[in-house]
């Protein structure tokens, strides 16, 4: 196995007092217990330590001589930097990194008043030369950092080996261990899955429901990590953390601010919660077929419209990359007292390295999901709700969550996320730089082939937003092939079998890439060849795909929720003769139908139905391209929408 690295700097510019400090903590080091691999380096200038901390990811904590950052500015020796803005620097690049400041004695209260703000994690008296002492503290903080409170219980507790005479069934797997039928399930899944598979009935792992013991200790230590104030463990994905959120902030008829192109848990959140959605009509790269954020006027005008509203969503960023300039939105919304929630069901990982930052919590947001799963160590499904509203309701919050909760959770899952937190604290960021490294070769290969072309910011932006201060997360490639002579579908299908390819989703014209903390150099070069030789095929480009327009949004008749629970009757979406079906003019759909790819809805519930509407789901249907219409009705071999009948409409409060 392989022996982490924990290297510490100390920064002083006095060369003889630093090597003796440096010299004592490595003594102190290697006589006294290691296991984190602590190793001391000196620095003498704040520049030249700034400069490793950024390039040295393995950099886990930093001693600070104040003396050098003189406070009162004035007889500043070679150095520029006071104690308060190194300190500060330090914790805008890595903010997970431990600091300690060495201070003389007697100027104690001076320093510590003037630090007391800052992320300082403790202090030194320089004159002490106690490194026995301060190597114990610093492998101590960072042991802390490193611990897996959840997981290290589950551990300790199947190694304990107990007689199980509670749920689950299987029983730590016997009941397949011995099996002739399936006992090659538990030796292909593995026996600690079953092991580790436990229940509530274990008072020692914690109650993910009520967490009051190493769950909670877990979640404590991942909202520290993340930034926030209250952190909590979601194991039925951010498609749940949406809805939970929701029922939480929004009471039925409550008005909930909502980006079109949400997710559709976020949609179905709004059937659930019974609100009153107002929706920002997003922007579209027709060229491309990619859905874009929504544009920041209309986000800046609909808070000035619906002063009234509870709460904003945003996804950011979104799966193709594009993240919102956030802090002036949000900064709008809490003016009028609404609620930010920013979906960040892909930029989990974006606290762990600047050129991510700043997250949505950063940025001001009150509620920020997370798919850790997505894009982090953790098992599928395992996500994180973090919370920093500060009128956070917890005692409705909570009945929410269980209401949405199984309680029976997978403990797997709850490791995951306490284990995929510690990898981020401890290796977060040099995970992150080298992803980005290979993001950017990746780039420079794909775009080497001649064929394939990377997208970048400029040609992702939908016009709409332009001016809107987006930017893209680099980790998420978009791959223009419509020079390569393959159909996506045939693309896809030819990396797949002929190279072992598997891409994470695609348009027409694109195929979209995801980079993450898990991708190695030998991927990239197995994609960049595979890409190579497709491009040396040398097919005859064609011409890029027009994707179809997306209808407006019409208007609501009544909420998502009085509609969806409407018995309805299912109307065919054509007539007799195969065409359009105009009887559905005007009418008003109970369900939610989302042409798949991408997964924005063209109609929810409650919304009136509209001829544009019906004529892309029409060509939708007959259209060439393989597309899933989810939502659409099938009476036998024909589809329909489940509509409103005229009875049920006039029952129901109109909303417009
Ligand atoms: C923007 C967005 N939000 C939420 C989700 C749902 O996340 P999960 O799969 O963790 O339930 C997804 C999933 O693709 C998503 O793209």
């Amino acid at each position: 196995m392989r022996k982490p690295v924990s290297r510490v700097l100390v920064i002083n510019d006095e060369i003889l007092i630093l090597r003796e400090f440096v010299k004592g903590l490595n003594a102190a080091a290697r006589s006294l217990d290691n296991p984190l691999g602590l190793v001391f380096l000196g620095m003498t200038t704040a520049s030249e330590a700034l400069a490793r901390i950024e390039s040295d990811g393995d950099v886990q904590a930093a001693i600070v001589d104040d003396k050098l950052y003189s406070l009162d500015g004035g007889k500043s020796k070679k150095l520029q930097m006071t104690a308060v803005e190194l300190v500060q620097r330090i914790t805008r690049l890595r903010p997970e990194i431990d600091v300690y400041i060495l201070i003389a004695q007697e100027q104690e209260d001076e320093v510590v008043d003037t630090l007391f703000a800052e992320a300082v994690d403790g202090y030194f008296y320089r004159e002490e030369r106690d490194y026995r002492g301060m190597y114990r503290i610093v492998n101590a903080e960072i042991q802390e950092r490193a611990r897996t409170p959840f997981y290290d219980q589950l551990k300790n507790y199947v190694w304990m080996a107990k007689d199980s005479w509670h749920t689950p069934g299987h029983s730590s797997g016997e009941s397949l261990r011995g099996s002739p039928w399936i006992n090659d399930f538990y030796e292909f899944i593995g026996e600690h899955i079953f092991d580790v598979d436990l229940s509530v009935s274990v008072p020692v792992l914690d109650s993910l429901l009520e967490p009051r013991g190493v769950i909670a200790e877990a979640q404590g230590m991942a909202a520290k990590a993340f930034g926030s104030r209250r952190t909590f463990f979601a194991t039925n994905g951010t498609s749940t953390a949406n809805k939970v959120i929701f029922q939480t902030l929004l009471a039925p008829g409550e008005k909930l601010l909502l980006d079109r192109h949400c997710h559709k848990s976020v949609h179905y959140g709004v059937v659930l919660s019974g609100a009153h959605p107002v929706y920002l009509n997003s922007s579209v790269n027709r060229k491309y077929g990619l859905y874009g954020p929504a544009p920041k006027q209309a986000i800046l005008e609909a808070i000035e419209a619906n002063p009234d509203a509870e709460a904003l969503i945003l996804t950011s960023c979104t799966y193709d990359g594009l993240r919102y300039d956030l802090p002036p939105i949000v900064e709008a919304a809490h003016a009028k007292g609404i609620k930010v929630i920013i979906d960040e069901a892909w930029y989990g990982f974006a606290r762990f390295h600047p050129a991510f930052r700043p997250t949505a919590l950063e940025a001001g947001a009150d509620y920020a999901t997370q798919s850790t799963h997505k894009v982090m160590s953790a098992f599928s499904q395992a996500s994180m709700i973090h919370v920093n509203d500060p009128t956070f309701n917890e005692h409705i919050f909570r009945e929410n969550f269980n209401m949405h909760t199984s309680t029976s959770p997978q403990y797997a899952m709850i490791a995951s996320l306490d284990v995929a937190r510690k990898q981020m604290m401890m290796e977060g960021y040099k995970l992150l730089a080298r992803t980005l490294a290979l993001a950017a070769e990746l780039r420079d290969q794909i775009n080497s082939t001649g064929v394939f072309r990377v997208l970048e910011l400029d040609e992702l932006l939908p016009e709409e937003v332009r001016d809107d201060g987006i930017r893209l997360d680099p980790t998420k490639v978009t791959v223009d092939i419509s020079r390569c002579g393959y159909t996506v579908e045939d693309l896809q299908r030819e990396l797949f079998t002929r190279f072992n390819i598997q891409v994470e989703k695609s348009t027409f014209n694109t195929v979209t890439l995801l980079l993450t903390i898990g991708t190695t150099r030998s991927k990239v070069s197995r994609l960049y060849d595979a890409l190579m030789r497709i491009a040396r095929e040398g097919r005859a480009a064609r011409r890029l795909v027009q994707f179809p327009d997306v209808p407006e949004f019409t208007r609501l008749r009544c909420l998502p929720r009085d509609a969806y629970y409407c018995g309805g009757e299912a109307v065919p979406l054509l007539d007799e003769k195969d065409n359009l079906n105009e009887g559905l003019i005007e009418r008003v759909c109970a369900d939610q139908i989302v042409p798949y790819p991408p997964g924005i809805p063209v109609l929810v519930p409650g919304q009136v139905i509209t001829r544009p509407i019906l004529d892309f789901l029409v060509g939708s249907l007959r259209s060439q391209k393989r597309l899933e219409l989810h939502g659409i009705v099938y009476d036998g071999y024909v589809p329909c929408l489940r509509v409103l009948k005229a009875g049920e409409e006039q029952g129901l409060k109109r909303l417009g």
